[in-house]
C-alpha cells in the first residue's frame, strides 16, 4: 500500500502533481494552519508530513509519530521544527533552499523602495484626500545613490539584495560570523565590518540571517540606539531577530527614520499592535517568496524531498544530513 502524507495546507498544484500517484494523499482543506492537537492525531499514522512556517513541529509532536519518516518542509527557514528531535529519531528534515532567493530579494527592495521614499504612506495621503497640490516640501524621503546599504546576513538572499543594490549606486556593507572570500567580496562590491561599525555607518540596514537562538533579538535596543536617526530598518527574514517593544519606542521617539517588516512577532500581527500605529512603518504579510513561480518551485522541492524520505533515499535538500 502507498505510504500515508499528511500535507498541512493546499499547495500548488505542480507540487501534487508528483505527490499524487506515488503517496496516500490527506490534505487539510482550510485556509488556516491545522490546529496543533489535530496535527498530533494526525502524526500518529503518517510516514510523511509536508508542513509549511506555520506549523510548530516540536519534540512532542515528533514523538507522537511512530511511523514518520520524512519531514518536509515547504520554506527555506525551519525554526518551527525541533530538528534536533527529529535527528534524535533519525528522521531527515528537508527545506526549500534557492528557489526562493530572487522572490525573497525582489520584495526587500519593494520594501526598502516603499519605505525610502513614502509610496504606502502618500498612497494614503490620496485616498483621504489630502492631495490638493504639488508640494515642494511634501512626502520628502531619501535617495539612494551614494547612501549606505548594510546587509546582515550575506547568504543566498543577502547577496541577491547585494546585487540589487549596484544597480542603485549603494556602498554595501555586510556583517555576519564569517568573512567571506575576497574574491567574492570584490564580485559581489561589499565591504564586511564589525555588526557594529555597520549599524552605525548605515543608511539602510536589511536582515537576512535565519533565526536561531543567536540571532533572536539580534537587533534591540541598544543595536538601534547605535543605528542613524536617518536609518531605515527592512526585514524580511524572521520576525523574531529584531525586539519588536524596541523598535516601537525607537520609532515613536524619531531615533530611526522608518521600518518595514515583511515578518512579525507574533504572525499574524495583532490588528491594533501599536506598530500599525506610525506613520513610518510597513508591514506586509510575510509574503517574500509569493509569487507565483517561486511558490510552484516550493512544491516541487517539497514534494521530491518528501518522496526521497519515504523512499529512505537522501533528500535533495536535506538540513540534517
Ligand atoms: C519563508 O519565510 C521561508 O522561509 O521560506
Ligand atoms: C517633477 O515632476 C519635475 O518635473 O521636476
Amino acid at each position: 500500500s502507498k505510504p500515508k502524507v499528511f500535507i498541512t495546507r493546499h499547495i500548488p498544484r505542480e507540487g501534487l502533481d508528483l505527490l499524487k500517484e506515488q503517496v496516500d494523499l490527506e490534505i487539510w482543506d482550510k485556509s488556516e494552519p491545522p490546529p496543533y492537537s489535530i496535527l498530533l492525531e494526525k502524526v500518529q499514522e503518517i510516514e510523511g508530513l509536508l508542513c509549511l512556517l506555520t506549523d510548530q513541529i516540536d519534540q512532542r509532536l515528533i514523538n507522537h509519530a511512530p511511523h514518520l519518516k520524512v519531514i518536509s518542509q515547504m520554506a527555506v527557514g525551519y525554526d518551527n521544527i525541533d530538528v534536533q528531535a527529529a535527528t534524535n529519531r533519525e528522521i531527515p528534515v528537508g527545506h526549500t533552499p534557492g528557489v526562493l532567493t530572487e522572490a525573497t530579494a525582489d520584495l526587500t527592495w519593494a520594501l526598502l523602495m516603499a519605505i525610502t521614499r513614502r509610496v504606502t504612506e502618500a498612497e494614503d495621503y490620496i485616498k483621504q484626500g489630502k492631495w490638493t497640490t504639488w508640494q515642494p516640501m511634501g512626502l520628502l524621503g531619501s535617495d539612494f545613490v551614494g547612501a549606505t546599504l548594510g546587509i546582515i546576513g550575506l547568504g543566498r538572499i543577502g547577496r541577491a539584495v547585494a546585487r540589487r543594490a549596484r544597480g542603485f549606486n549603494l556602498n554595501i556593507l555586510y556583517s555576519q560570523p564569517h568573512r567571506l572570500e575576497v574574491g567574492l567580496e570584490q564580485e559581489l562590491g561589499v565591504n564586511y565590518v564589525p555588526f557594529e561599525q555597520l549599524l552605525k555607518e548605515s543608511d539602510f540596514i536589511s536582515l537576512h540571517t535565519p533565526l536561531t537562538e543567536k540571532t533572536y533579538h539580534l537587533i534591540g535596543k541598544n543595536e538601534l540606539k547605535l543605528m542613524k536617526e536617518t536609518a531605515f530598518l527592512v526585514n524580511t527574514a524572521r520576525g523574531g531577530i529584531i525586539d519588536q517593544k524596541a523598535l516601537y519606542d525607537t520609532l515613536k521617539q524619531g531615533e530611526i527614520a522608518g521600518a518595514a517588516l515583511d515578518v512579525t512577532e507574533p504572525e499574524p500581527l495583532p490588528k491594533d499592535h501599536q506598530l500599525l500605529t506610525l506613520s513610518n512603518v510597513i508591514v506586509t504579510p510575510h509574503i517574500g517568496s509569493a509569487s507565483y513561480q517561486t511558490r510552484s518551485k516550493m512544491a516541487i522541492m517539497a514534494a521530491q524531498n518528501l518522496l526521497a524520505g519515504l523512499q529512505g533515499q537522501p533528500l535533495p535538500n536535506c538540513v540534517n544530513y
